[in-house]
């Protein structure tokens, strides 16, 4: 686990776009895993930028987002299918084809997680997934307690992570109970991944993923056991570690 921080959300999101850039760049069929949230908002700009100002190419890239809300239709500003098309997807030459998120619109859940499933498979799993985290740990919307081997599936949301996501919604009421989400086992075959966290919120989830004991009551703190993880977080962010010293020392021979 590398463990990289920088000294704000932007740096950081820039950083992030250029691990994913050269992905994209070195192969030509590069599969992304991509992620919701405010956090990432500024990585996908960056990304933008790269398209039009330096011809970063998307149109043989495939891509398979995390999560979205159950029963929220794609048209709801708050759902994940609005967000990646607002933020990303009608800003790049990605074709609408190869852009997949989870559909929470469907009546037989069951089965669109198992073709979800399959179909990473079939593009040849994961290059590089992109992460945020939840203030209790959640990665995707896998919450504490849940498998750490857990597969695509329907969960429910915990009241934390609900109010954290009023923003998407508007007041409480209106932010759903479930969610469909890659699992944490899922989640661990991607081929590398990249987690991003910024800000106060995320300092204790942050303290369990890099330095707690592996626990289903972190989610990420799985990420541990990946043998390529890049953990992206600023000054804030990092106050509850207690090894920052090491972590700046190790990023001087990281080769990005
Ligand atoms: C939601 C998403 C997660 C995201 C988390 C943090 O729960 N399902 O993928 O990491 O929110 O969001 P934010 O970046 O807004 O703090």
């Amino acid at each position: 686990m590398d463990v990289i921080i920088v000294n704000d959300n932007i740096e950081g999101c820039k950083l992030g776009a250029k691990i994913i850039a050269d992905i994209v760049r070195r192969k030509n069929n590069a599969v992304l895993g991509l992620a919701t949230g405010k956090t990432p908002i500024p990585l996908y700009d960056e990304l933008v930028r790269l398209h039009n100002n330096e011809s970063l190419d998307f149109s043989n890239v495939t891509s398979f987002n995390l999560d979205e809300y159950y029963k929220v239709p794609f048209t709801n500003e708050g759902s994940y299918h609005y967000f990646m098309n607002h933020h990303l997807f009608s800003k790049i030459n990605i074709k609408k084809e190869n852009t997949h998120v989870p559909n929470g619109m469907v009546d037989d859940v069951e089965r669109e997680c198992i073709e979800y499933e399959e179909s990473i498979k079939k593009h040849g799993g994961i290059d590089i997934q992109l992460l945020g985290i939840g203030r209790d740990g959640h990665i995707g919307f896998n919450e504490p307690s849940c498998s750490l081997a857990s597969r695509t599936r329907l969960e429910a949301l915990m009241e934390d992570t609900r109010e954290a996501n009023i923003s998407d919604f508007g007041k409480l009421e209106l932010v759903p109970y479930y969610a469909i989400t890659m699992g944490v086992g899922t989640i661990m075959e991607a081929k590398e991944i990249v987690l991003l966290a910024f800000g106060e919120s995320k300092q204790d989830a942050v303290k369990g993923l890099v330095e707690g004991a592996i626990s289903s009551m972190c989610p990420a703190s799985i990420l541990q056991m990946h043998p390529n993880v890049k953990i992206i977080i600023d000054n804030v962010a990092a106050k509850k570690l207690t090894k920052v010293d090491f972590y700046k020392a190790k990023f001087k021979i990281t080769r990005l």
